[in-house]
Parts: C-alpha cells; sequence; structure tokens
C-alpha cells in the first residue's frame, strides 16, 4: 500500500489500542497529521507516544455530541483541514452475550451509542469543513454482522453495526455531490482485544478449526489487515467508490 497522505489531517476515534490504534499509526507512517481519541486515557498517551510529532490526542467520549465538536474544532484549527474521519470506536463495552430478555436498558444504549450514533455526531462534525474543501473520506469499522450474525452474539453491537451501514449509505448520497465518500470495512475476527480473545478461547480446539476452515484464507485476520483495506478506502485511488462496504474477513 503506497497511498501518500502527506499534509493531510486524518481523525481516528477509539485509538487507545486495536485497530484504532494501527490504524491511526499506518496513516501517521504515510505522513498524515493524526487527531486521536479515546475514553482511555493511558493507552491513548502510548498511541499518540508511537504516532510521535504527527499525533496528537484527546479523551473524547464519542458519543458526547459537544466532546466530539470540541475534538474535530480543535484538529482543524490547528491544521485548517479535516480529510478523513476513520470512526473505529466501539465494540461491546467488556459485555458478553446474553439471553435477549435479560439484556438491561443501559447495556443496551450504551453499544449502540458507541458503534452506530457516535458515527452520527462525528460526522456531522466533519461535515461543514469537508463540504467546504469539496473533499473528504469518512470510512466506519462496521462488522461482519452485516453479513451474518455477530460472532459477540450481542443483539446491540449487531443492531449497531448494521445501522452503521445504513448511515454509511445514506450519507455516501447525502455527501457525495461534494466531493466526499462515506464507505465502511466489515472486519472478521481479529484478536484485537480481550473480549474477542476470550471469545476465540471459549470456542475450543474443534470449533475454531471450524470457524478457520470456513475462511477462505484458512487464518484470522490482523489489526494491519484493517488498517490497510481503512487506508485504501481514504486514498485518492479509492475516489469513485462511495456507499461501499468492503468485507475484511479472509474470504467467505
Ligand atoms: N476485533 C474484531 O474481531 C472486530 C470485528 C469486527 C468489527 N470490530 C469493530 O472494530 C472496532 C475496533 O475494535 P477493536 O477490536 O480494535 O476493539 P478495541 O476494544 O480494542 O477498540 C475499541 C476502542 O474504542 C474505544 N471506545 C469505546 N467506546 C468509546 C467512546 N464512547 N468514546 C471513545 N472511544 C470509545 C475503546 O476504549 C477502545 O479503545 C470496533 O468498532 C469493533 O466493534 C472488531
Amino acid at each position: 500500500m503506497s497511498a501518500d497522505f502527506a499534509g493531510r489531517t486524518v481523525l481516528v476515534t477509539g485509538a487507545a489500542h486495536g485497530f484504532g490504534r494501527v490504524i491511526a499509526g499506518a496513516f501517521a507512517t504515510r505522513g498524515a497529521t493524526v487527531f486521536v481519541c479515546d475514553v482511555v486515557e493511558g493507552e491513548l498517551a502510548e498511541t499518540v507516544a508511537i504516532l510521535g510529532d504527527r499525533g496528537h490526542g484527546m479523551v473524547v467520549d464519542v458519543t458526547n455530541r459537544k466532546a466530539v465538536g470540541r475534538w474535530v474544532e480543535e484538529a482543524e484549527r490547528y491544521t485548517g483541514r479535516l480529510d478523513v474521519l476513520v470512526n473505529n470506536a466501539g465494540g461491546v463495552l467488556g459485555q458478553i452475550a446474553r439471553p435477549v430478555e435479560e439484556v438491561a436498558t443501559l447495556e443496551w444504549e450504551g453499544v449502540v451509542a458507541a458503534n452506530q450514533t457516535a458515527a452520527f455526531w462525528t460526522s456531522q462534525a466533519v461535515a461543514p469543513a469537508m463540504k467546504r474543501a469539496g473533499a473528504g473520506r469518512i470510512v466506519n469499522v462496521a462488522g461482519s454482522p452485516v453479513l451474518g450474525p455477530d460472532p459477540t452474539g450481542i443483539q446491540a453491537h449487531a443492531s449497531a453495526k448494521a445501522g452503521l451501514v445504513g448511515l454509511t449509505r445514506q450519507l455516501a448520497h447525502e455527501l457525495g455531490p461534494f466531493g466526499i465518500t462515506v464507505n465502511a470495512v466489515a472486519p472478521g475476527l481479529v484478536l484485537s482485544n480481550d473480549a474477542v480473545r476470550s471469545l476465540w478461547e471459549g470456542l475450543g480446539h474443534d470449533a475454531q478449526q471450524d470457524r478457520l476452515s470456513g475462511i477462505a484464507l484458512r487464518r484470522l485476520g490482523t489489526p494491519a489487515d484493517v488498517a490497510h483495506a481503512v487506508l485504501f478506502l481514504a486514498s485518492e485511488q479509492a475516489g469513485w467508490i462511495s456507499g461501499a462496504v468492503l468485507p475484511v474477513d479472509g474470504g467467505r
């Protein structure tokens, strides 16, 4: 991947670890100034240290519209432009799968807010600058529920990611006339956080082999696999792709 992001301003949410950290690093390595945020302060600081001079971190809860607005304003004030937004924050927020009748209101709302609503707030915040520039890239990190059942078994995660794809398609049409593309990646299982690791370990050897044999490339993905797909959708080369959902799952 040789996409050059020199002079570009890139925002990545949920960058304290996992995909977000690797995505932020991939843009910084290619010359971008990268603004990262997360709710986990310590690990966010580690990400900023990895990014070096090109990294700027802020503790932001992306479900908070005003906080998102302040973060985006800061990036625009500092660099005078907003080129790429990657909506990566989310995941299962430490929850485990439970029967539908046992899920509490706050559990449902928390996962939907972080995985879906937050992408609306961030998109809303970057849209004016991208419209003025007549260019922009928004890449949403969805997930396999778009293509089948959610491996986490968490109803809110499945629903939020499907909703995120709906938002992707809708914003692609709304913002396309302004030169802004909006796409999503749909990663398969990647052992990038404790929740996914314990899910994988809980399967046991035979079920793990079964899962792997259902993947064309016979391996789980890595955060770098996901980052490369995001880089592509954010690149000049993806200029006529919008409203797309790119599976990054080793082939099914
Ligand atoms: N790992 C997988 O197998 C997989 C598969 C498909 C999709 N995904 C999605 O990819 C994204 C990244 O996943 P990951 O595996 O790197 O998980 P992760 O838990 O390592 O990263 C998610 C990050 O989002 C942050 N976050 C959560 N809520 C936030 C909020 N309200 N405000 C700011 N930051 C917040 C977390 O603190 C965390 O750092 C998530 O959206 C997840 O749903 C992951």
